[in-house]
């Protein structure tokens, strides 16, 4: 089955072919980076005119590199939601206008579902039971999957998500915008122990509670006081950009060993979302794994469907197709059902 998939939860404009959930035969992605970065961050507005503009062209160069035209194209997916509901309404409404134009069904896709199947795209498959740690700019989201149709949220953040975390902290720090890439690079030239961050909810005690779940707003707190009460120099920034990116990844790895701890049947452990392209976190997370002796696979998506993309959402919509009629299929800003 080949699938076309659209994606605009967000401020990247995507569109790609992917057949049978597991041949990647192309994939767009226009980046509104650029027009975002003069505001510091996504501006909704800004973001829907953009895709408004971007998403005919977008969907034209993925047929183009596939080299296809509509009548190859057995299925369309799009992502339902989580996200922008302006943003959001771009893709699904030129979905649905192309899945009923052409007669052809139309699959709704949970962007956090997508954000988990970037991992077999381009890969080896997932051996299954595998837990999936989702890190992306508004979701931190610990998930064990048993298979492809038995998914089970085990844990999350209660305040801030992991990427808008690295965001809020880089645009502290005056690191630019997106914060993630630009905090990774700052803390290349510093030292990750010159200041003593919090780990929130890593206590003895939530140990024992076996408490699994995320908090990173303590962090950002924690870091805004130092910038306020200190004159900090440039090499001051990178050894705090450091610090935080340690403090965060020590506090997202240590949930899945805790869930290892009493879960020894899990074959994968693997990361989504945006965060995952952080080099440190699959750095850290591979060499954790190994010290405690962790036996399985331990992987994250390829560099370039770790970040928002459409491949993610056919190959999702592959393994999740479901019958709906076109008129009910729907924006979702706050998340659809199936996460
Ligand atoms: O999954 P994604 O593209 O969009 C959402 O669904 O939110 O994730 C975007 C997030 C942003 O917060 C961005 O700063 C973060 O991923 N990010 C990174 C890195 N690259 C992107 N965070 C840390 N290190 C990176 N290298
Ligand atoms: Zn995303």
């Amino acid at each position: 089955m080949v699938i076309l998939a659209i994606e605009t939860s967000c401020d990247e404009t995507a569109a790609a072919i992917v057949k049978d959930g597991k041949e990647l035969l192309s994939s767009i992605v226009a980046s509104q980076i650029n027009i975002h970065k003069a505001h510091g961050g996504v501006v909704p507005e800004i973001a829907a005119r953009s895709h408004i503009e971007a998403i005919i062209p977008t969907i034209n160069e993925a047929l183009k590199k596939a080299n296809m035209t509509f009548d190859d194209i057995d299925s369309f997916a799009v992502t339902e939601g989580p996200g922008l509901i302006g943003s959001l309404l771009i893709g699904v409404e030129t979905a649905k206008s192309l899945a009923w134009s052409l007669n052809k069904p139309l699959i709704p896709v949970n962007h956090l579902t997508g954000h988990i199947y970037a991992n077999w795209i381009n890969s080896k498959p997932v051996i299954f039971p595998a837990l999936c740690l989702i890190v992306s700019g508004g979701h931190t989201i610990l998930i064990r999957i048993n298979n492809h149709y038995d998914m089970l949220k085990i844990a999350q953040t209660k305040d801030d998500a992991a990427g808008e975390a690295f965001d809020k902290i880089a645009k502290l720090l005056g690191l630019g915008y997106p914060g993630g890439p630009a905090i990774a690079k700052a803390a290349q030239r510093g030292i990750e122990d010159k200041y003593i961050l919090p780990r929130a909810m890593c206590s003895p005690i939530d140990h024992r509670n076996n408490n699994l779940n995320y908090s990173f707003s303590g962090l950002k707190t924690a870091v805004s006081k130092i910038t306020k009460e200190e004159n900090l120099s440039k090499t001051d920034k990178y050894n705090l950009a450091a610090s935080f990116q340690l403090a965060a990844i020590d506090s997202l790895i240590k949930k899945i060993e805790w869930y290892l701890e009493k879960n020894p049947d899990i074959n994968t452990v693997m990361l989504a979302g945006g965060v995952s392209a952080n080099t440190k976190l699959k750095d850290e997370l591979t060499k954790r794994m190994h010290l405690i002796n962790f036996k399985g696979d331990v992987r994250r998506p390829k560099l370039a469907f770790s970040t928002d993309n459409a491949a993610m959402i056919a190959t999702a919509a592959y393994y999740h197709s479901k019958k709906i009629k076109i008129k009910n299929v729907n924006a979702f800003p706050s998340g659809a059902s199936n996460i």
